[in-house]
């Protein structure tokens, strides 16, 4: 939540610094878009505009406003304390005007810190948490001229999570930055050094970059970077190579993130599942820092996520259990944060997160770890925070998600958590290698699949815009079947604002079939004809609803006659037979994604970011 920029530079080059900051936050959008500000040193003072609203607001002030600037910050943000307005928008300048600042994050003691500055009559002119940060910052920077060592004690002082940039009109060879609980990254270019929230916000001008440890104050001048920790002693930076460069994080030929992504997913799987055996055809992951003996230990694995990444980690309990024969536990993140969870050293926290800097995970990660477990950690996001933080990491190798709504993140993760399932069961000697082996050859074909499916990606279309009137849809599914139902759910309510819900089908009977009526739209997620136990029940689900006047859009295998007894072809959308049964998910969520984008997008919103939400969810 929020996306945070800062550019130093040795040389003034006409309206670079503005530029560099305004196309980062372009790039860092996605994490908040109620306001958007910048700040510049110019001619020893603060130059500073904000706007509330999206980034070309502020882009239609600031264009024509020439600047010399070498230094300055820029902030995209996602409301918490106060609304999205111009005075509540970031950078917040200091009482004296000496310094501008930017804060990712929530100040937990603004209060008191409000209170010691109104004894100082010094006032905010915001309703935030962030501005009491800007004139402390100012009144520590009193005592010794010294930003970096004020930034340091402001630090101290502060209670929460907190990602500050700061700039001085007294010094523009300088930009210091502080972070606790929230993400900052430094970027290194040629006589330039870069801040932000994540590599995008700089890998237009630099793809070297430097990860920062947790609560530790950084100073960027053009040429160089200190790092230190809050308690002053020197500390440094873990250097890295960005794999992905500004195509990536664009749009291409596509008019939205969100439809490139979902075109991407074929390649999303690919690379997930690429270098991981040997000559021997044994699975290797040589990423992972969890020793064997470990792993043959543990009697409980526990999945942690939100949202979308929690349902992938829904469809993985299926292929774990059945692969490695462990009790498998699917919990949110924050709710697990917040009881007497029974965990021990034997207990394996797999924690899944696409941006790796999702607070909850990251909590949730923290109390298992005090709590004596391992965690595995399964991200996309090379170096953030969830990463760093856990005792493994398995990458997934989806490439920069810029659209708010998750697609081919969630199919990596499925991939992932399946190659550490095959993995674990490697280890454990619980199934043979010829399966290991079948089931790495079936993964592998699944990239394939996806293609297929995305060639019927104008009839799934078609569909949605048929139905851009509908104001409820119910979606059923079945043992993996069920997760891609709430995902198909969850895609439809954030992205076309309407009621959605996906259930088991079998839980229909205990309830939810109350909420059929005539014409409801209701997708049933068809498993496989192979299952034909629990095949032929879902075919009972959907003969259910549709005597209660239901309009079901079944997702099936091309060769189910089953359900074209009972569901009109046109609401039958087809997904390749053979695929193995619980690689289903694989496919099945494809064309749900394109329907809810294709229905915001009929609905005139905004695909990539839909009301009220930000990419990246960085506080509790
Ligand atoms: C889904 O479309 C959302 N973007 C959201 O549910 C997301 O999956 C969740 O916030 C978790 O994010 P993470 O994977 O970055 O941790």
């Amino acid at each position: 939540m929020c996306g945070i920029v800062g550019y130093v530079a040795s040389e003034n080059i006409s309206d670079k610094a503005r530029d560099v900051i305004i196309e980062g936050l372009a790039r860092l959008e996605y994490r908040g878009y109620d306001s958007a500000g910048i700040a510049l040193v110019e001619d020893s003072s603060i130059y500073c505009q904000k706007k509330e609203g999206r980034l070309d607001n502020l882009r239609s002030i600031i264009s024509s406003h020439s600047s010399s600037a070498r230094a300055g910050i820029g902030h995209t943000r996602w409301a918490t304390h106060g609304g999205p307005t111009d005075e509540n928008a970031h950078p917040h300048v200091s009482f004296d005007k000496r310094v501008a600042l930017v804060h990712n994050g929530i100040i937990e003691n603004y209060k008191d810190l409000a209170n010691e500055l109104a004894q100082k009559n010094i006032l905010s002119l915001s309703e935030t948490d962030s501005e009491v940060a800007v004139h402390h910052l100012a009144l520590e920077l009193e005592k010794d001229n010294d930003l970096f060592e004020a930034m340091r004690r402001l630090a101290c002082k502060l209670e929460g999570s907190f990602t500050l940039v700061a700039i001085d009109s007294h010094n523009d060879g300088e930009i210091v930055a502080a972070r606790r609980n929230s993400p900052l990254v430094v970027g290194i270019g040629e006589g330039a050094y870069y801040l932000g929230s994540d590599v995008a916000a700089f890998v237009g001008e630099t793809r070297k970059a430097l990860e920062l440890g947790q609560d530790t104050v950084v100073r960027i001048t053009p040429t160089d970077v200190d790092v230190v920790k809050f308690d002053g002693s020197k500390t440094q930076g873990t250097p890295f190579e960005v794999d992905w460069d500004l195509d990536a994080a664009g749009k291409g030929n596509f008019d939205t993130f969100m439809d490139k992504e979902i075109h991407e997913e074929p390649a999303a799987v690919r690379k997930t599942l690429t270098s991981r055996v040997d000559s021997a055809n044994r699975l290797v992951l040589d990423e992972l820092r969890i020793d064997e003996s470990l792993l043959r230990e543990v009697n409980r694995i526990i999945v942690v996520a939100c949202g979308t990444a929690s349902y992938a980690g829904h469809v993985a309990k299926y292929a774990l259990e059945q692969w490695c024969r462990i009790p498998v536990e699917v919990e949110l993140a924050h709710e697990f944060r917040y009881r007497e969870c029974i965990v021990n050293e034997k207990t394996l926290v797999v924690a899944i997160s696409q941006s790796g800097e999702t607070m909850d995970t990251l909590m949730a990660i923290r109390h298992a770890r005090e709590n004596s477990s391992k965690v595995l950690a399964i991200v996309n996001t090379y170096g953030s925070t969830i990463a760093r933080e856990s005792d493994a990491v398995l990458y997934t190798h989806a490439g920069p998600e810029v659209a708010v709504a998750s697609t081919k993140a969630f199919v990596a993760q499925i991939t992932a958590c399946y190659i550490l399932g095959l993995y674990l069961a490697q280890v454990r000697e619980c199934v043979s290698s010829e399966t290991i082996t079948n089931t790495l050859e079936e993964l592998n074909k699944m990239p394939g699949r996806i293609e297929d499916v995305l060639a019927c990606e104008d009839a799934v279309r078609s569909l949605a815009r048929s139905m851009a009137d509908v104001q409820s849809v119910l979606f059923l599914g079945r043992h993996v079947g069920f997760p891609v139902a709430l995902e198909g759910a969850l895609k439809l309510k954030e992205l076309a604002y309407i009621h959605a819900e996906g259930f088991a089908a079998g839980e229909l009977k205990h309830g939810p079939i109350a909420l059929v009526e005539e014409d409801m739209p209701i997708f049933v997620i068809v498993p496989p004809v192979s299952e034909d136990v629990i095949h032929s029940k879902v075919i009972s689900n959907v003969q259910e609803v549709r005597a209660r006047g239901a309009r079901v859009i079944a997702v099936a295998e091309e060769n189910d006659l089953a359900v074209g007894n009972f569901v009109d072809e046109e609401y039958i959308v087809r997904v390749p037979s053979g695929v193995h049964a619980l690689m289903m998910p694989l496919v099945t969520v494809i064309p749900l994604q394109i329907f809810a984008c294709e229905l915001a997008r009929v609905k005139g919103y905004d695909v990539d970011k839909p009301r009220n939400l930000a990419k990246s969810v960085t506080v509790e």
